[in-house]
Parts: C-alpha cells; structure tokens; sequence
C-alpha cells in the first residue's frame, strides 16, 4: 500500500511561531548565459508573491581615475572586483525584512552612479542573480536554492557580443580582447568550480521551460508551507516520510 503515514513531524513547535523569512534564490553561471532571462521568467510566473531580483553587478566597484585610464587592463570578472561586504549587508537586511538602498552601476563609465539608488522592498522571494554570487561561502549561505543557468560558451560568447557593442558601448575588438584576457579564464577559475554548489543546473537557460516550470513549482511549494501555518496555526507540517 502507498497510504502516507505521518511518522515524522519536521519540527516539534507549531512553524507560525517562527518568523517568516524570504526565500533567498542564487542564480549563477557564465555571462551571457541567460541569468537574467531565466529570473525574469521565475518572477513572471511567481506573479502572486513579492518577488524582487537584486544583480550581483550593482555591487561592482567603481573604478579609480587611476584604473580608468587602463581600463583594458582591469579585470571585471575576478572576485575582487566586486564589494562583496556591502553585497552581504544588503541581503541580510532584505532577508531579515527591511527594505535597501542598492546601487546603480553604469557598464559605459564602470562608475556607480553616486547620487541614484534603486530602492528595494522586503518580500517573500528574493532572487540574487550574477555570475559569481556562488563564489563566496558567505552569499552562498544566505540562499535557500541555488540554480546555475548552464549554456555553452560559443553560444555565451555571441550573445556577449551582440549585447556588448548594442547596450554597453564597446566596440567589438575589445569584447574580444576582454573576452579572452579575462572572461573565459576567470569563468574556468572561479565561475566553472562553484557550479558544484548548485542544487539545480538548468542547460540551455530560458529555452529550457520544463526546468522553469519545475523551479516555480518548488519554490511555490515552499511558500504554501508558511501559509497554510498562517491559516491554521497549530498544524504541524508533515514531512513526506511514506510508508510503504
Ligand atoms: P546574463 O544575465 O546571464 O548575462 P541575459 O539573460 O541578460 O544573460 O542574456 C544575455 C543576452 O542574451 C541578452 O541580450 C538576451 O536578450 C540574450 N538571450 C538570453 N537568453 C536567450 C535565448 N534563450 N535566446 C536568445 N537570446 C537570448
Ligand atoms: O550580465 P553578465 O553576467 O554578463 O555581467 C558580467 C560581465 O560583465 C562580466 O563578465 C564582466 O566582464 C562584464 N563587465 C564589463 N564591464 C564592467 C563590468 C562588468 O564588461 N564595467
């Protein structure tokens, strides 16, 4: 017989007695990939929770006079170019329900724009997408799913491009300078080994629907289980422990 039997119960207190936190999604992989396609197709479909998407790339430093006069030398795919401190302080306020200040970074100056900030809310869901968000211990432990959007690199590379030269004003030489200076081995030392980390790897990024659809699926699970404890408060939520 496959009648569930209830045998295990998660937690010996009722879970509306513990604080609702966010549900925090790390969305990974190289550029190009298509990080930003898959997150908006997750908040789309999520379109009766609060949903918000906070990108790696508003923490990108501003580069010095210094560093802009070689900035065909400045590596923007290494760890370091990141304010990685100021990344952590922002998801743990959004996690633990308070809103943020989030910087506006500017990809045609490699400057913050340092008098506008985008102004994001507490929520239920909240998504951190970037192509090194898996890298360190600290971001990766604030998440509750990790999905590393997988899609191969000749495909990236053209994508890269074409976004580039149309929204970023580079001129198509430089691309692939950058391209081959540091993208592709910053991507083999640091983005390639944290997918390892990813709970889920969905190839071909946004065409994949099936893994979209399963993905939102989950997360909606996720969510139903705090409010069916706001609805009745002293169920106690049943693992799915079946005896067969
Ligand atoms: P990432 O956030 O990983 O850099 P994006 O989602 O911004 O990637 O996609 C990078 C570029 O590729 C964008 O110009 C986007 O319009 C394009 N793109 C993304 N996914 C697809 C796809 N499935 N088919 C065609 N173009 C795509
Ligand atoms: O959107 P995507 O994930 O591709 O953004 C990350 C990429 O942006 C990195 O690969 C980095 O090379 C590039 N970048 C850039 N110029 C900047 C900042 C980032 O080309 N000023």
């Amino acid at each position: 017989s496959t009648t569930p039997t209830p045998t295990h119960f998660s937690n010996t207190t009722p879970l509306d007695s513990t604080p609702k936190q966010p549900f925090v999604i790390g969305v990974s992989g190289g550029t190009a990939s298509g990080k930003t396609t898959v997150c908006d197709m997750i908040i789309q479909q999520l379109h009766d929770h609060r949903v918000v998407l906070v990108n790696q790339d508003s923490f990108y430093r501003g580069l010095t006079p210094e560093e802009m006069t070689r900035v065909h030398e400045y590596n923007f795919d290494h760890p370091d170019a990141f304010d990685t401190e100021q990344l952590l302080e922002c998801v743990g306020k959004l996690k633990s329900g308070l809103s943020v200040q989030v910087p506006i970074y500017d990809f045609k100056t490699h400057q913050r724009c340092s008098d506008s900030f985008r102004q994001v809310n507490a929520s239920d869901v909240i998504i951190l997408e970037g192509i090194l968000v898996f890298h360190d211990a600290r971001v990766r432990n604030l998440m509750s799913m990790k999905i590393f959007v997988d899609t191969d690199a000749d495909v990236r590379l053209a994508r890269r491009i074409r976004r580039d030269t149309v929204e970023r004003g580079r001129d198509i030489n430089s691309v692939l300078e950058q391209y081959a200076k540091f993208v592709k081995p910053a991507f083999d030392d640091f983005v390639l080994p944290s997918k390892k980390y990813a709970d889920v790897i969905i190839p071909r990024g946004g065409d994949n629907h099936v893994a979209i659809d399963l993905i939102v699926q989950h997360i909606r699970t996720k969510l139903g289980q705090h409010d069916l404890c706001k609805i009745y408060p002293n169920v106690y939520v049943i693992q799915s422990t079946f005896q067969i």
